[in-house]
């Protein structure tokens, strides 16, 4: 579903992508992992088209870097960005109507709007609320449905238990396990390490915009790197 090779992103003098290799298979989760810094979201910008990056980019077979961002959703990739970036004045379901399905006819908008409901109820309890007035873990759920709106084949998500209360962490976690096994390919950034190669496929540890380590989830969970640096073993 996705191949990257050699990806080099950098912003003026800072290099924060340099030469990083990915390949995610239909269906898998790979959780990119690293330190604050260390390039995670810099590389899911690339992906999605946000930011100019060097090398090869393919999505299921096509070459996809230099595409714009909305050719990009248009070809089934979604990013649950950094922080949310929900439209804080616009109500739950303005946000979600806003998600990627602009160009979706208004029945099958529905459809998928109901759809997320009704995974969500949380969302549906607070559909005329403004999005900026949710809980942290009521925002994460809302930026989550806004990006499967689009109904992806290839979702990028970006810390999603960032900041929340550990109930919450889990809950999200359990939502992207679930995602995955209804058969969506996700690219996980996290700074929950366990939670995340506990539902990992294959792992990359970025130290300075470079794998560091890689390679299937359990294998990373046990080498010393990882088991001494994020696991406290
Ligand atoms: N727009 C930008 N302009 C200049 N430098 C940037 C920009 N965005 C990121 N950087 C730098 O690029 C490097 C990688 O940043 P990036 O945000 O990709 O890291 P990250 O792994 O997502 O970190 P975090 O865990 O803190 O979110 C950092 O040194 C950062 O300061
Ligand atoms: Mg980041």
């Amino acid at each position: 579903m996705l191949a990257v090779r050699d990806l080099k992103v950098r912003y003026g003098a800072v290099e924060a992508v340099r030469g990083l290799d990915l390949s995610l298979a239909r269906g898998q989760l790979l959780a990119l992992l690293g330190a604050n810094g260390a390039g995670k979201t810099s590389t899911l910008a690339a992906i999605a088209g946000l930011v100019p990056a060097a090398g090869r980019i393919e999505i299921a077979g096509e070459t996809a870097g230099g595409l714009p961002p909305e050719t990009l959703a248009r070809r089934g990739v979604a990013l649950v960005p950094e922080g949310r970036r929900l439209f804080a004045g616009l109500t739950v379901a303005e946000n979600l109507t806003l998600g990627g399905a602009v160009h979706t006819p208004p029945a099958e908008r529905r459809r998928r709007v109901a759809a997320m409901e009704e995974r969500f109820p949380v969302l549906a309890e607070r559909r005329h609320q403004k999005a900026g007035l949710l809980s942290g873990g009521e925002q994460q759920m809302l930026a989550l449905a806004r990006a499967l709106m689009a109904g992806p084949r290839l979702l990028l998500l970006d810390e999603p238990s960032l900041g929340l209360a550990p109930q919450m962490v889990e809950r999200v976690f359990d939502i992207v396990a679930g995602l995955k096994a209804e058969g969506l390919t996700i690219l996980l950034v996290e700074q929950n390490v366990p939670m995340s190669l506990a539902i990992a496929d294959q792992a990359v540890v970025l130290a300075n915009g470079r794998a560091a380590l890689s390679g299937p989830a359990a294998e990373v969970a046990a080498s010393d790197h990882v088991r001494r640096a994020y696991l406290a073993a």
